[in-house]
């Protein structure tokens, strides 16, 4: 493989920003200076823009199996999406069926992504039950590369499970050092407001949020974090969206506790208002937890310039406004829940958190690349731009001013959350392991191309 110059740009990593060029043998990254360029047969001129890690989103979900559909992005067309915005590692759930060991779930998702993948992934897996032999395969798949394991406190009957359950796997973790992830709302008592929503008739979307509320997302929380404590380990929080949630992670952290967390734009960019909009319209933004009321968005992003909150991911899931989501028409609860968003995050948050002054640029390569690779065992192979690293490199152009459509994305998905939404920048050459993904808005990555990473334990 050729030698590739990234000349002229402006390097940012989580700590330095440096006018630097970047000098690629094969799939590495070997040095970052200046006259390097005799040593390259290919150069990539990026005067002008800013040079920075490919994105790495630890929250994605192709083709999982929700109330009967599936999620419409599978790894092919979800992981193009994810390189056409500057994601170029993906870490996915994997979903066991009901009575499934997880082994056998491994297999099928490596069958699933395999094939398809057009950027690197690693898989985290969720667990339905726990049970001796739940154990002793999560054992397993941490020696595999697989190190973290997503429990519900929601969902009754589909995914959650009781405190005991939640407490065994996370006293497991700390003899085999995994990280437990847990989607913190408590689901009993949203369950009964769910049914006494409906038996009145109130069965439009927004009454999705007005079931879930922030109260039970800030009480699920607090208590996951006390299990974790009590069992000596690390939790990690995924898709952390209020207040009352991150007033727990605060407080834990405040008080030396390991808990970590991660955020989600929708939740930074969009609100309980989007949920309202007339008509089933509200169906585009139902996901759990749900959109909150704007004033958690400030608080959110406190939290993310005080590394209360870690990083931020994306939670893609997304399912077709025609047919998915409308299965939901004259019931909310049976809308399935996720949102599209993959393609979107690097330049959102670029966008709206560096361009309008919420966090600094290292800032942002921390909080979609470098932390997301160091909490899930990637660093420094990924995460970031140095000499011995994989060159999974973003030449981004901080300027171009575009509007996000679903008439340009390229998730497979009938609608964007963020139709209309005017950003400035756009993720121009995205280079994974050395070879061009996208160039200027071109596709070169082929399905299949993508390797799975065997991840490391997390160390804090
Ligand atoms: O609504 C959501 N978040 N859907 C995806 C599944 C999950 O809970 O993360
Ligand atoms: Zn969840
Ligand atoms: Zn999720």
């Amino acid at each position: 493989m050729a030698r590739t110059l990234i000349s002229g740009g402006t390097v940012v990593t989580a700590t330095d920003t440096t006018a630097a060029d970047v000098l690629i043998d094969g799939e590495r990254v070997v040095a970052v200076g200046s006259d390097l360029g005799a040593q390259a047969e290919q150069v990539i001129d990026a005067t002008g823009r800013l040079v920075m890690p490919g994105g790495i989103d630890v929250h994605t979900h192709m083709e999982m199996p929700f109330g009967g559909t599936f999620s419409s992005d599978d790894f092919a067309t979800g992981t193009a999406a994810a390189a056409w915005g500057g994601t170029t590692t993906i870490v996915d759930f994997a979903v066991p069926e009901h009575g499934e060991s997880l082994q056998t779930t491994a297999q099928r998702w490596h069958q699933k992504a395999g094939p398809k993948a057009h950027v690197d992934y690693g898989f985290h897996m969720i667990v339905r039950e726990v049970n001796e032999q739940t154990l002793a395969d999560m054992d397993a798949l941490v020696d595999q590369g697989i190190t973290s394991f997503k429990l519900f406190m929601a969902y009754p009957g589909v995914f959650m499970v009781d405190d005991a359950s939640l407490f065994r796997a996370m006293s497991r973790s700390g003899e085999n050092g995994a990280l437990i992830m847990l989607h913190a709302e408590n689901g009993g008592p949203i369950d009964v407001l769910i049914q006494r929503y409906l038996a009145e008739g109130r069965t439009d979307p927004v009454n999705h949020g007005l079931t879930r509320p922030a109260s039970m997302e800030g009480e699920a929380t607090h208590r996951a974090i006390a299990l974790a404590e009590l069992a000596g380990v690390a939790v990690y929080i995924v898709h952390l969206s209020s207040t009352d949630a991150l007033n727990a992670v605060r407080e834990a952290r405040d008080n030396g506790v390991a808990a970590l967390a991660e955020t989600c734009p929708q939740y930074l960019f969009l609100s309980a208002d989007d949920l309202a909009r007339p008509g089933f319209e509200g169906a585009k933004y139902v996901c759990s937890p749900p959109l909150r009321p704007k004033p958690h968005q400030a608080e959110l992003w406190n939290g993310l310039r005080s590394d209360d909150l870690q990083l931020v991911a994306t939670d893609h899931c997304p399912f077709h406004f025609k047919q998915q989501k409308e299965m939901g028409l004259g019931n909310f609860a049976k809308i399935p829940n996720g949102l599209p968003g993959v393609e979107d995050r690097y330049t959102l948050l670029y966008d709206g958190g560096v361009r309008l002054g919420q966090v600094s640029l290292n800032r942002f390569v921390e909080l979609v690349a470098t932390a997301p690779a160091k909490l899930f065992g990637l660093y420094p192979r990924k995460g970031t731009i140095a000499p011995g690293s994989d060159a999974d490199i973003v030449v981004f152009d901080p300027d171009t001013e575009r509007v996000l459509s679903a008439s340009t994305h390229h998730m497979n998905v009938d609608y964007s959350c963020y139709e209309g939404h005017h950003v400035h920048g756009v993720p121009e050459v995205v280079l994974q392991r050395g070879q061009v993904l996208v160039d200027h808005g071109k596709l070169l990555a082929q399905a299949g191309q993508g390797k799975f990473l065997a991840r490391s334990r997390t160390t804090l």
